[in-house]
């Protein structure tokens, strides 16, 4: 038995909700999806006819909201009236590491969540069924059930019920359009059938049955904060080994082939990179570490947590790297930094290593020229301004930097290029005409391996790989 789902509210129009709700409107054309948001900017840019202005860039995204926004997607801030109408509600709002009070820079910071919970149980009707799509610690289901329960009638005197479900979201940006529409696997954790089934048959509009996975819900929860963990030790795994390689001669890329060639260990996720950011890992990392701690398992936190301490050294230990290279000082260098997103096929900036390398060269008293193909300057001036205000005593200047429209301009005059995100254009970069812009002796660093490090030095650069030296 399932129950006819003829309305779905997503609270919250972010990288999660958005692309998620896009795909699911796509593929259910008789279901009204109603994204709302209380961010008004984000859904006026949601709303926009020209969709070089849609808040998040994502490839393949485009092509579905023109396809489905206006009938049967639409984005607003209405987020009362399309609670009262939704049959099921996704909860996608964020769910940041708490910056202060008990757990601060470990825990979830719940309010959000908490709020919304409060929002549907008094503005809810009928029979409801709650899906947790926000990356949650172990037991909220509990939290929201509670808060859930405390309005058992509408205004009008009918009765409201409600069924909670773990719905997490494995998506990645950049290749979001991809995973929604091809999953590896749908996890839903749950306890009523009814509510289970009715979820399932949603994405049996596209998924294969045998990908939809159900467990209880504490396991679902629980599977999200693990998942996200495991690949985040991957790439911490490869990072460390990089310093290795470089001190002793052997090649990571060698190594990563030759180690992903045993099917036990796999290919994917072995690039070695300037240490991993966005949203997700270190957040959800800190949160499995304070659980543990919660539960008394001390072994258990000190364990994950090595995978964050190995992440900010390998940030650290290329801007130190970079420091050396060009003589010990930096003061009054231009040095060109390649990619600010904190991978490609993103304009996503946040926890992006660029940010923390371009703090600290700007601490070491450069001018930093700044290229990223998405990524705007207002985004770019609200990150760095960030950590200039952290770090006002130390007297960095804010005008440090330049916003350079093209890899071009941003390598004029310049004594060293830092490649931090692995865009495509990176990857074919026109050696001989870069060389001649920058000042000799010139660096590139290269913290992705995508470039043609062979014509650089061709061209009389001096070049540093991650994971190789130079
Ligand atoms: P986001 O910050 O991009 O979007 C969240 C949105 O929720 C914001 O626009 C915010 O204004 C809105 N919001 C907050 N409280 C609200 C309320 N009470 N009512 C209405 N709107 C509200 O976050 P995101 O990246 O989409 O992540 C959302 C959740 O999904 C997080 O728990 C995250 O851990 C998880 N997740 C993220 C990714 C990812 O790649 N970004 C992938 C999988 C899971
Ligand atoms: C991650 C998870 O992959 C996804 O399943 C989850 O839903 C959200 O968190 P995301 O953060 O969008 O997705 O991107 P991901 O591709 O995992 O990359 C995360 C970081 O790790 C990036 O900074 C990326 O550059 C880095 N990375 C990834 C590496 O350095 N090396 C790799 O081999 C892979």
């Amino acid at each position: 038995m399932t129950i006819k789902i003829k309305n779905i509210c997503c609270i919250g129009a972010g990288y999660v909700g958005g692309p998620t709700m896009a795909v699911i409107a796509k593929h259910c054309k008789d279901i009204q999806v109603n994204v709302v948001d209380i961010n008004k900017k984000r859904i006026n840019d949601w709303n926009s006819n020209n969709l070089d202005k849609l808040p998040i860039y994502e490839p393949g995204l485009a092509e579905i909201i023109i396809k489905t926004r206006g009938n049967n997607l639409h984005f607003s801030n209405l987020v009362q009236e399309n609670i009262a109408s939704a049959d099921m509600i996704f909860i996608s709002v964020n769910t940041p590491t708490k910056k202060s009070g008990f757990g601060a820079g470990k825990a979830s910071d719940l309010k959000w969540i908490d709020l919304c919970a409060r929002e549907i149980s008094k503005y809810a009707c009928g029979h409801t069924i709650v899906v947790e799509k926000s990356t949650l610690p172990i037991k909220t289901a509990d939290t929201i059930k509670q808060i859930l329960g405390s309005s058992k009638k509408t205004p009008a005197g009918e009765l409201k019920t409600f069924s909670v479900l773990s719905n997490p979201e494995f998506l990645s940006e950049g290749t979001a359009i991809n995973d929604l529409e091809n999953p590896d696997r749908i996890l839903i954790g749950g306890e009523e059938k009814e509510s289970i089934d009715t979820l399932i048959s949603i994405y049996k509009n596209w998924v294969p049955e045998e990908k939809i996975l159900t467990t209880n819900i504490w396991s679902s929860e629980l599977s999200k904060l693990i998942s996200n963990a495991f690949l985040a030790q991957r790439i911490s795994s490869i990072n460390s080994i990089s310093a290795l390689c470089e001190k002793t001669g052997a090649n990571i890329k060698e190594v990563s082939l030759a180690i992903g060639g045993d099917k036990r260990i796999g290919k994917k996720f072995l690039n070695t990179g300037p240490g991993f950011g966005g949203s997700c890992f270190k957040k959800d990392i800190l949160n499995l570490i304070y659980i543990c701690n919660h539960y008394g398992l001390p072994e258990v936190s000190n364990y994950w947590s090595k995978v964050i301490d190995i992440n900010q050294w390998q940030t650290k230990r290329i801007s130190r790297l970079v420091v050396e290279k060009l003589f010990g000082t930096l003061t009054s260098k231009r040095i060109g930094i390649l990619g600010f997103s904190y991978k490609a096929n993103t304009n996503d900036t946040r926890e992006s290593p660029a940010i923390n390398i371009c703090k600290d060269l700007l601490e070491e008293g450069a001018i930093l020229q700044i290229y990223d193909p998405k990524v705007s300057f207002e985004q770019v001036e609200y990150e760095l301004e960030n950590c200039v205000e952290l770090d006002s005593k130390k007297n960095i200047s804010k005008f440090n930097w330049i916003y350079s429209e093209t890899m071009e301009k941003a390598s004029e005059g310049c004594d060293a290029l830092i490649i931090l995100t692995e865009w495509d254009e990176f990857s074919k970069i026109d050696w001989g005409l870069i060389s001649d812009k920058m000042r000799s002796p010139a660096w590139i660093f290269d913290t992705r391996l995508i470039s043609n490090s062979k014509e650089a030095t061709n061209y009389g650069l001096n070049v540093w790989n991650v994971g190789i030296g130079d």
